[in-house]
Formats: C-alpha cells, sequence, structure tokens
C-alpha cells in the first residue's frame, strides 16, 4: 500500500446531494455535497460538512435549518451547477425550481426524490470547515421508488456517486456486485 494525503478519496465514491439553506422570499441556496452521514437514530441525527466560506455556511448560521435533498442521476447538472457556483453571485433558487420544507422554512428542490428537513442542534468548527450535527425535523420520499423496509429502488432509480477525479457513477451500476441476499 502507498501513503495517501487526501485520505478522503478513500471515503469516496459517496453519494451527492442538495443541501437547501436560507429561507425563500428572503435569502435562499442550494449547494450539492457529499460529506454527508446519519449519526443516530434516536435521536435522529445527521451530520453535513459545510465549508466555512460557503454561502450555505452563512445561511445555516443565520437560520438555523437546512434541508438534504437526494436527486437521481438524470438531475446530476443541477447538483454540478449547485456544486460550481456560489449562491452570493447568483441565486440558484432562480434555476433550481424550489419550495419551502414542511417542518423548516429552508428550500426543498422540486426535483428531489427524497428530502430531509434538519433544525441545527449543534456544529463544530473545524477550521476550513464547519460540520452540523442537524436534528430530522421530516424526512419523506417518493414511494414509487423507495420504499421503508427495502430503501431505494435501484432498478427504478439512480443516485448519483461522486468520485472526485473519475467523475459520477450511478447506483444501478452497483447492482452488478450487489451481495447475495439483496431483494429486487
Ligand atoms: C459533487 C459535489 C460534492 C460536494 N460536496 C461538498 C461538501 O460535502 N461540502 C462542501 O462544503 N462543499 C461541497 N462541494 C462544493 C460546494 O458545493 C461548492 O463550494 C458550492 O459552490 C458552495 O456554494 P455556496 O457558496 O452557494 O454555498 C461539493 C461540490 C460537488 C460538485
Amino acid at each position: 500500500m502507498r501513503e495517501v494525503k487526501r485520505f478522503y478519496l478513500l471515503l469516496h465514491p459517496r453519494p451527492a446531494y442538495l443541501i437547501g439553506s436560507g429561507r425563500l422570499g428572503e435569502r435562499a441556496n442550494f449547494m450539492a455535497a457529499s460529506w454527508v452521514t446519519p449519526i443516530a437514530e434516536e435521536p435522529p441525527l445527521v451530520g453535513v460538512a459545510i465549508g466555512a466560506d460557503s454561502y450555505t455556511r452563512e445561511l445555516i448560521d443565520a437560520y438555523g435549518e437546512f434541508t438534504i435533498n437526494v436527486l437521481p442521476m438524470d438531475k446530476l447538472d443541477v447538483i454540478y451547477y449547485a456544486g460550481s457556483r456560489s449562491g452570493r453571485e447568483e441565486d440558484k433558487t432562480a434555476v433550481i425550481r424550489a419550495r419551502r420544507g414542511e417542518a423548516v422554512q429552508a428550500p426543498v428542490a422540486e426535483d428531489a426524490i427524497g428530502v430531509i428537513e434538519c433544525r441545527v442542534r449543534t456544529k463544530v468548527e473545524a477550521q476550513d470547515v464547519v460540520f452540523y450535527v442537524g436534528e430530522v425535523v421530516a424526512a419523506r420520499a417518493r414511494e414509487d421508488v423507495f420504499d421503508e423496509r427495502r430503501g431505494w429502488a435501484s432498478s427504478k432509480v439512480d443516485i448519483p456517486l461522486h468520485n472526485w477525479g473519475r467523475g459520477f457513477y450511478g447506483l444501478g451500476r452497483l447492482r452488478l456486485a450487489k451481495a447475495a441476499g439483496g431483494e429486487e
């Protein structure tokens, strides 16, 4: 084995999501994020690592809420757009159709097939990044592509996995490597 400096590459590919922040009608924004993780089921907590210089960080600090939006592979261009421009320079909600969350006022992407709405419970400042621990106050998914027992129906929907220099994979490809016993 050789030494790895960019250790986080070892933890990719990871799904890429849209983080919604702010409040529609005031200041609202979406950014792409793949450093997103469940933390606990009870209480329901999720963590997101957000660049300290990002507009998203500013809005999460201002409003104390965010949403995690799962987009299908065919909306990869939206994820890429949200991840390559800053909301400080342009209003990304003018391009990415949005509505208000149900339990929070942060924006939710119309194209999302799954949404987790969060209120910030605590945060860890780590110089370049702020890691927000969010309490999940609502979560829902499109029922034609997700069910509570088996999760995403990978035969019907593909979720983008971000693999840095190698671009994105679709979750569907991983079906080839699915462990025996999986149902589909
Ligand atoms: C696929 C992908 C995943 C990303 N993951 C993260 C992430 O987990 N955390 C982060 O801070 N930035 C991440 N970024 C970069 C931000 O999306 C990017 O810096 C964005 O322009 C910030 O937007 P904002 O200033 O409007 O908040 C990612 C970008 C892409 C394309």
